[in-house]
Order: structure tokens, then sequence, then C-alpha cells
């Protein structure tokens, strides 16, 4: 199978066993190792971006709080499952967007803590429309004390380029926002080498993230997914996507700013600053995912959730772990630091090759 193939020889090199295959539910782990975080996948947003790759849905209440349901069972369902008294270090939950199901967010939190004890470390991603004075006292009460919020640019014709539904004054407007809550770690993504974006306007993005006194920078260039609409736009139109050269002058750019400002690179893309915790949502060693299309890497295994929601719902009903897919890792894969480097995501598996088609072929179904 083609995913198969991309995937033993990203991970693993031409010649290793690597069988990414339907994962047993007898092959679930009971244990895992002491530095495990969790993840949550929220997969609903209020829109849909042309470039974004993410298991993701526009948002429904009712399909919401059924997610909603069924995740705290599955909460509940892994705290069964481990045999030893598990304390994740963290617990991330991600998306999609997941102030979508901000009315239910203190329960998921609560239920985690309730399973698995006092979780010090609790991250949420933010869009910037989700951002208000109202919703930033939810998240806090809950208990979330680091947050990342999307804002990719200030200029709106590059937001609108991107599908975003905001302004450049909006977006100036979460980040104050968030500011004022003081949570312990603010992160502000910004997307570069967007079709025609010049190097003045990055420098203008960078400057105002670093103005607004963010802890934390995120820098993603623009990728674009072979299944995503805006990927096929560029291709019928026969446009084409900033170069690597241009990319890579960009990232330059960013490190000698970002450097003059005193962040501290912390990542490829990621730049922090000193005395303040590092926001991360990829680098956990181990983790378990929960929700829809969620990963899960325990050192000895790796597998990921189905994609469906209605595959997903229905797994849970009947008592059973909604793992679609996975692979037990040989001791060469492991000391390479697992199948994604540590990812908590899931979205790993979304590196541009791997694409929509080829995971349906394996039975990974709605993304
Ligand atoms: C789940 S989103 C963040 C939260 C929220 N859903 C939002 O969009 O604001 C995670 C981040 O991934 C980045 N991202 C998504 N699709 C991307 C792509 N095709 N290329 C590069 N970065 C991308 C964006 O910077 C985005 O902020
Ligand atoms: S970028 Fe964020 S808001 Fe846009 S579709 Fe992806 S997860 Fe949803």
């Amino acid at each position: 199978m083609i995913v198969d193939s991309i995937l033993r020889r990203l991970f693993a090199g031409r010649s290793d066993p690597f069988d990414f295959r339907p994962f047993r539910q007898d092959e679930i782990p009971t244990r895992v190792p002491s530095a495990t975080g969790l993840y949550i996948h929220v997969p609903f947003c209020r829109q849909i971006c042309p470039f974004c790759p993410y298991n993701k849905r526009v948002y429904n209440s009712a399909m919401a709080t059924a997610c909603v349901e069924r995740m705290k069972k599955e909460i509940g369902m892994w705290a069964s499952r481990l045999e030893t008294s598990f304390k994740p270090t963290s617990l991330y939950i991600g998306g999609g967007t997941p102030a979508t199901v901000l009315p239910q967010l203190g329960e998921i939190v609560a239920s985690c803590q309730d399973k698995f004890g006092r979780i010090d470390t609790i991250a949420m991603e933010l869009h910037p429309l989700d951002v208000t004075p109202e919703a930033v006292k939810r998240i806090t009460d809950a208990g979330v004390n680091q947050v990342s919020v999307g804002i990719q640019s200030f200029h709106d014709h590059l937001l609108k380029r991107l599908g975003r539904a905001y302004d450049g004054k909006r977006a100036l407007e979460a980040i104050r926002i968030l500011k004022d809550a003081s949570f312990d770690a603010l992160d502000a993504d910004i997307m570069f080498a967007i079709q025609g974006e010049t190097m003045e306007e990055l420098v203008e993005d960078i400057s105002r993230v670093i103005e607004a006194e963010v802890t934390q920078l995120s820098v993603y260039p623009l990728v674009l997914y072979s299944f995503t609409p805006m990927s096929q736009v560029i291709q019928n139109q026969g446009l084409r996507r900033a170069s690597l050269l241009t990319e890579l002058r960009m990232l330059l750019r960013i490190y000698d700013l970002t450097d003059r400002a005193g962040y501290s690179r912390s990542a490829l893309g990621s730049f922090t600053k000193p005395k303040t915790p590092r926001y991360t949502s990829v680098t956990r060693e181990f983790y378990l995912g929960l929700g829809p299309g969620a990963a899960s890497y325990t050192g000895s295994a790796w597998f990921v959730n189905t994609f469906s929601i209605p595959e997903y719902l229905k797994y849970i009903d009947e008592g059973r772990f909604p793992v679609a897919l996975g692979t037990q890792l040989t001791e060469k894969i492991r000391k390479r630091g697992g199948p994604s480097g540590g990812s908590t995501t899931g979205r790993s598996l979304w590196n541009g090759t791997v694409n929509c088609s080829s995971l349906t072929s394996i039975g990974i179904s709605g993304c």
C-alpha cells in the first residue's frame, strides 16, 4: 500500500520492517512511560481554512456535544486500561478549534484531572475570533494556563488570501486580551512564505508580535498539502508557491529579528522569551491522543484514532478504543524517538506526502 511504504521509508528507512496496519484492541497498551502527556483533539472549526491539513469539520452543536460525551468516556476507558497509576505530564487541547466546545471545556479538563489527578500544565490552541474577555475567563476557570493563538498575519490582504475571517486589528486585539489574562505561556503563530508576501510584510508581522510581548513566537512556512483546496486552486491557476530559497531567506530574517529582541530559538520555528515556559504542541516524548484523529506514542507502539466522527462515536459506544491504525515499534525506530519524533498531535502523518486518499486506502475514513 502506498501509505505504508511512504511511512516506512520516512520513519524507518527502506530496509526496516515497518508495518502500519489496523490495530487490534488487545494491542492497546496497558502501561505507558511515566513521561507521557495527554493530547485531546477537538475536530471542529467555525470556518474551514483552505490551506489546513488537520482533521476537522465545520462546527455542529449536536455533533460536538456527542463527541465531547464520548471523549469523557474515552478518558475513563484509558484510566481503566492502564495498569499503573498514570500521571500525565501535561494536557494539550488542540484541533481544529478547541474553543468551539468552550461550554464543555471545564468538563473535559475536570474529567482528566478526576481520572488522572492534578495536571500542572494545561495548554490550548485558540483562533483569534475565539478570544474575548468572557471566553478567556472560561478558559482560565477551566484551569488552562498556556495558550497558543493562530494569528498568521496582521496584513488584511494576506489574511484574505489565507481565507481567515478577521483583520489585523482583531488579531492584535486577541493578543492584547490574552496578555491581560497573564497565562504562563502565550504563543502566537505566524505563517510566512504566503503567495505574494514580501520580506517587508513579514518583518512587520514579526515585529508586531515582538512588540506585543508574547512569551513565544512560532512561525510556519505555508505548506501546500496536495489534498487541500488551496493547493488545488494554486495548481489550477498555474501559480507557484514561494521558492525554498525565499522561505530560507525569510526564516533567516526571522532568526535575526527574534535574536535581537532577546528571544531564544527553542525549535526550528519557535522563539521563546527567557525565563518563560516553552509552549509546545509537538515535542512531548510520549503521548496518549484522544478524540477523532489523535495519535498516541508509548515508546513500544504508535497508533492513531479513526478520523471519522461517526465511527469514533460508534467505537466508544461499543466500549472499544477508537483506534484505526498502528504499529509496534522496532528498537531501532524507538531509538530515533518514534515514528513522529515526538508529535503529540497526530499531525505528523500530514507531512505533505501522505494524503487523504492514501489514508482512506488503509481504512482511515473522513480525513
Ligand atoms: C490548529 S491551528 C491553530 C488554532 C486555530 N485552529 C487557528 O487556526 O487559529 C495550528 C497552526 O498550524 C499552522 N498551519 C495550519 N495549516 C498550515 C499549513 N498548511 N502550512 C503551514 N502552517 C499551517 C497555523 O499557523 C495554525 O495556527
Ligand atoms: S487552520 Fe485552524 S481554524 Fe483553520 S481549518 Fe485549520 S484548525 Fe480550523
